[in-house]
């Protein structure tokens, strides 16, 4: 809490509210009480200026292009951590000793097998279902497989085996919904493989071949994994807070998360990116005619993976990613023309007016996918590695809420329908 307070004038009536400062600076007038001590409630639709809680888990810096997990900045986390090392440090809030890690690890791999049963889940789907739909239904599965999750009020040692349950059977559910897809055998989970080298192993592998692990397609994955981990109170991870304020249990509330996820407004972006750089390629490469479709407001056509609702300069993320794009398509000798098509975009927007005056940068998706590609993973997947990679920032946001015991979330509305009428029979209503 600061000292100072901030004065609202109402009706010839001050008020004062106190004013709270976070440990970057951030600044937040506390209207908690705003309602009980003047009647008035706020409107910010999209809650583009509305701070939902107070975390402790992860900063951004939408101005500077700053994003740190528990402090530590995301460059160095990319550069010399590891996915599971960072999944601990969100959900746990401190950096693993080398035995805590192993722990971690192990226990996750010892949680990777899913019920047999889930099967007749698969079985169940058409061929054709987005993977994003079979993954939501699959993880939600999870409450029935294990009903003693269904109360999140339980001991702490109990609530973290639901944690490393979820962390350990993501993958394998991921991979399971790819080999329905394609009508191939499911692979399991094995001991002697690390948590991206296991995923991939049963992405790829068929009863007539191993996988190859290439440990630059492995180094490349969690890296990716790394930047998508976590990202303060963005849609998905407000829709699992939402969820989880009502004490649903913590695999219904990120099931919620994976659906917001889904939207192309969201994780959704990065299967449209490439849809759009195939597009634009298909159709000869003409920059400039895509970026004045962009532009246009009578054109549906938005350039998706720009722009942000909290970065007005480049997103980290996407600078690590491009990066890693030359490195891993030049180390796995693949040659991608739309990344190419990319970095045009990217040159010919950033020149733009309209991109500049409205801030709008590439952001996390603009080329996540075209690493994904070059690993293998089919398109209509790439929403579905965002959300493997999203699901510790989920679990960490979820616990710090169940841990604060938050309110239920119950945001209020400003009423503009009809006022007090009284019903008409309807043998009395005019046809
Ligand atoms: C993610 O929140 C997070 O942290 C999300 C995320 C995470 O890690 O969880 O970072 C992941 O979701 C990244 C965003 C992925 N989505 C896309 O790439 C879709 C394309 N981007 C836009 O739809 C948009 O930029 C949003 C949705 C990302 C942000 O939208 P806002 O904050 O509501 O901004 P807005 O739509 O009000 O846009 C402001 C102006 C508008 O023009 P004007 O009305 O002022 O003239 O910018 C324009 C918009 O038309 N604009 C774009 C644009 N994005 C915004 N114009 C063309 N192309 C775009 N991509």
């Amino acid at each position: 809490m600061s000292e100072k307070k901030a004065q609202l004038i109402l009706e010839d009536q001050t008020y004062e509210l106190p004013i709270i400062v976070g440990t970057e600076n951030e600044k937040a007038i506390d209207i908690r009480n705003l309602r009980d001590e003047t009647g008035y409630i706020t409107l910010d639709s999209g809650y583009k200026n509305t701070g939902a809680t107070i975390s402790t888990i992860t900063f951004l810096d939408g101005e500077e292009g700053i994003l740190r997990y528990r402090g530590y900045p995301i460059e160095q986390l990319a550069e010399q951590s590891t996915f599971l090392e960072v999944a601990y440090l969100l959900i746990y809030g401190k950096l693993p000793t080398k035995d805590e890690l192993s722990n971690f690890e192990l226990r996750i791999k010892q949680n990777s097998l899913i019920h047999e049963d889930n099967k007749k889940f698969f079985d169940g789907f058409p061929q054709h279902a987005h993977p994003m739909g079979m993954l939501a239904s699959s993880i939600c599965s999870m409450s029935a497989f294990f009903p003693e999750s269904l109360d999140p009020n339980r001991p702490p040692e109990l609530v973290d085996h639901s944690i490393v349950r979820l962390l350990g059977k993501m993958p394998t559910f991921i991979a399971w919904t790819y080999k329905k897809r394609i009508g191939e055998p499911y692979v399991y989970p094995r001991y002697d493989l690390d948590y991206i080298s296991n995923f991939l192993n049963m992405m790829f592998s068929t009863p007539m071949e191993e996988y190859h692990i290439d440990p630059v397609v492995v180094d490349a994955l969690d890296k990716l994994m790394i930047l998508h981990a976590d990202h303060e109170q963005n849609c998905s991870t407000s829709t699992v807070r939402l969820v989880g304020s009502s004490q649903a249990n913590l695999y219904a509330a990120i099931s919620s998360g994976i659906c917001a996820l889904w939207g192309p407004l969201h994780g959704g972006a990065n299967q449209e990116v490439i849809v759009m750089l195939e597009r634009i390629k298909e159709d000869g490469g003409n920059i400039q005619k895509w970026i004045d479709k962009a532009k246009d407001k009578n054109d549906p056509f938005r350039l998706m993976g720009f722009g942000h609702r909290v970065y007005k300069n480049f997103d980290p993320r996407a600078k690590i990613i491009k990066a890693a794009c030359d490195k891993v398509l030049s180390k796995l000798g693949i040659y991608d023309p739309v990344l190419d098509i990319a970095k045009k975009l990217e040159e010919v927007a950033l020149n733009d007016p309209y991109f500049i005056e409205r801030k709008l940068y590439p952001n996390v998706d603009f080329y996540s996918g075209i690493i994904l590609r070059a690993i293998g993973i089919p398109v209509d997947k790439f929403t579905v590695m965002f959300a493997f990679g999203r699901l510790p920032g989920w679990i960490a946001q979820w616990k710090e809420m169940r841990e604060n015991r938050e309110p239920i979330g119950r945001p209020r509305q400003v009423y503009m329908g009809p006022t007090k009428r009284d019903f008409v029979p309807i043998a009395k209503r005019e046809n």
